[in-house]
């Protein structure tokens, strides 16, 4: 609508003169939604007119407006002031709207990603360590952009980078050949791994020596010492067990698990390259490259033992990805305060010459917290992410127990709705903003929460079940009104959402649709009574109540939360 309007000043607007200097694209941004329905559907502003055309902008107004022609789907056109006023004859409007609504076969999808693969590391939490709040972010927003993609025809590889290693699984060996037991290690798994690497820090402060014998592991871990890869290889094996019953309860999964220690052999051939390109510099005996020319810190790249970093590694997964999977882009998820090391390594891939480079992109978010404070892994205040699924889950279970005892798969119920709470006020915030978690606020059911979207689509479920099997057949004359037109005007946007999210990696964008779709499907409902005796307006809006149910479902699995039928 807005193009055909944009269309039609243009047109009048040529007719004036020839050389305003504006486009037909700079019309169609200059259209405005007016703040009041008597100022009409869609308004243009003269204002910017005024040079060009030597007039006032009441008078272009007038002009422009007795230049344009009828047209079936104007029912008129007016000015006030310096604005041009359209209003959009409904019937016409609704009718464009139902004929995209009844021909689209999976609503929200595209197919500009065809041909192309998109991998997306994301979660990738560090083995021993507590999967924390910050990482049930990076999961939850990662899960969301690979189905985003999805939806656009892109093939999308879910990379689970696990941090498995590095220097701290020396420190990891020390703690527990000397203060740790096989009984508790076996009994309280992570938990236990993390007071151990706790005690090391407490200890290493008065004796320094506990740092050299953590390297000297670590350094045998690099020569495949047999003792330290098996101890190396349980605790990996404690923590993928404690990871993947999160996996399980968030509903997510991944094709590739290859973390970190999977390119220890694919280091030295990385290494080696950045030799022999010239890249390579040193520095007090370690081997970095120089960044100063782009305004960073160097690019440590070997440490002065020769053992290996962050950054080494990351170079060598990112060639090593590009080779399998040919990636158009390859995304990383992961907090801000990973920006710098980023925006390093990628430099260090463009300067290696290498032109894919481009695809290489960060998605950072910002910091999650509890009321009451930040949480520090160090200080020993550590907020396990399943124990806040857990609490999630069990406060749900008590709200349904007390408002609907009867209600059937209660469990099913309180599990979807819990977690889904959770993981949609993660996604719900811009992902560079702080959260913090408001038990309250996030669980209940007429916020701007996962659970009244869910809440809404389980109505919806209702409504269609009550309704048996009439016709859900649309006419567009029983659609005009105001709730069903702007009802559909969401319904209609759903493509252009999962666009503006996939071009912006931005779930929030997705959250903040089924937010709006299921606002304005409630306003319908409460307005226009569905189960009316009229077949013809029961039929409509029966029609219209079933794409809203299909495109919640849709939206809520997009984010990641699942869609009871009843709640
Ligand atoms: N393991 C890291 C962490 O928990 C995140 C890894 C992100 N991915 C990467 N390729 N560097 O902070």
């Amino acid at each position: 609508m807005k193009e055909k309007i944009s269309e039609l000043i243009y047109e009048a607007l040529s007719s004036i003169t020839k050389d305003t200097g504006i486009t037909k694209e700079d019309v169609m941004e200059y259209i405005e939604i007016p703040p009041q329905k008597e100022m009409g559907d869609m308004a243009f502003p003269c204002f910017r007119l005024a040079k060009a055309l030597r007039m006032a902008p009441p008078a272009i107004a007038e002009k422009l407006c007795d230049l344009i022609p009828a047209k079936d789907f104007l029912k008129n056109v007016g000015t006030s002031g310096g604005y041009l006023n359209f209003f959009i004859n409904k019937e016409a409007l609704a009718s464009g709207i139902l004929s995209r609504l009844q021909e689209k076969k999976e609503y929200g999808t595209s197919d500009v990603g065809k041909g192309q693969t998109i991998c997306i590391d994301y979660s990738s939490p560090n083995v021993a360590k507590n999967f924390h709040v910050g990482h049930l972010r990076t999961t939850t927003i990662g899960n969301a952009l690979y189905h985003i993609f999805k939806k656009q025809g892109y093939d999308v590889v879910r990379i689970n980078y696990l941090g498995d290693w590095g220097t701290q699984f020396g420190k990891l060996i020390v703690a527990y050949k000397k203060w740790g037991s096989e009984e508790l290690v076996k009994e309280k798994g992570i938990e236990e791994l993390m007071s151990l690497y706790v005690r090391f820090h407490e200890e290493a402060e008065t004796d320094p020596s506990l740092e050299d014998e953590a390297r000297s592991w670590f350094a045998k871990m690099e020569q495949n010492d047999q003792e330290a890869l098996s101890i190396w290889q349980w605790f990996l094996d404690i923590s993928l067990k404690e990871f993947m019953r999160i996996y399980d309860i968030l509903g997510v999964s991944f094709d590739s698990y290859n973390g970190e220690s999977f390119y220890n052999d694919k280091m030295a051939p990385a290494i080696e390259e950045l030799k022999e390109k010239g890249l390579l510099k040193e520095d007090n005996g370690a081997q970095i490259v120089d960044l100063s020319d782009y305004d960073m810190p160097p690019c440590l790249v070997l440490k002065k033992d020769g053992s290996t970093l962050y950054a080494t590694r990351d170079i060598a997964a990112a060639i090593y990805r590009k080779k399998t999977y040919d990636f158009t882009k390859c995304i990383y998820v992961t907090g801000l305060e990973q920006k710098l090391h980023f925006s390093q390594w990628f430099k260090v891939i463009e300067l290696m010459g290498y032109d894919w480079y481009k695809g290489l992109v960060h998605v950072p978010y910002g910091m999650v917290s509890l009321p009451g404070g930040k949480m520090s892994s160090r200080k020993g205040q550590v907020i396990f992410a399943e124990d806040i699924l857990k609490e999630a889950i069990d406060k749900t279970a008590d709200i349904i127990e007390e408002k609907n005892p009867t209600l059937p798969h209660k469990e099913e119920v309180a599990k979807a709705v819990g977690v889904g709470a959770v993981v949609f006020s993660n996604l719900y915030t811009q992902r560079i903003k702080d959260v913090v978690f408001d038990w309250d606020k996030l669980l209940s059911f007429d916020g701007e929460t996962g659970p009244y979207v869910q809440y809404t689509h389980a109505r919806c479920c209702s409504i269609i079940s009550k309704s048996g099997d009439a016709p859900a057949t649309p006419i567009p004359s029983a659609l005009s009104d105001d709730p069903a037109l702007d009802l559909m005007k969401e319904l209609d946007r759903y493509e252009e959402v999962i666009k503006d999210a996939a071009d912006k990696y931005e779930p929030s964008i997705v959250a903040r649709y089924s937010m709006a779709v299921a606002q304005a499907f409630n306003k319908f409902y409460h307005e226009d009574q569905i189960l009316t005796e009229e077949t013809d307006v029961k039929g409509s809006r029966l029609f219209l109540t079933k794409v809203t149910e299909e495109i919640l479902r849709d939206s809520l699995a997009v984010l990641g939360l699942e869609a009871p039928e009843q709640m």
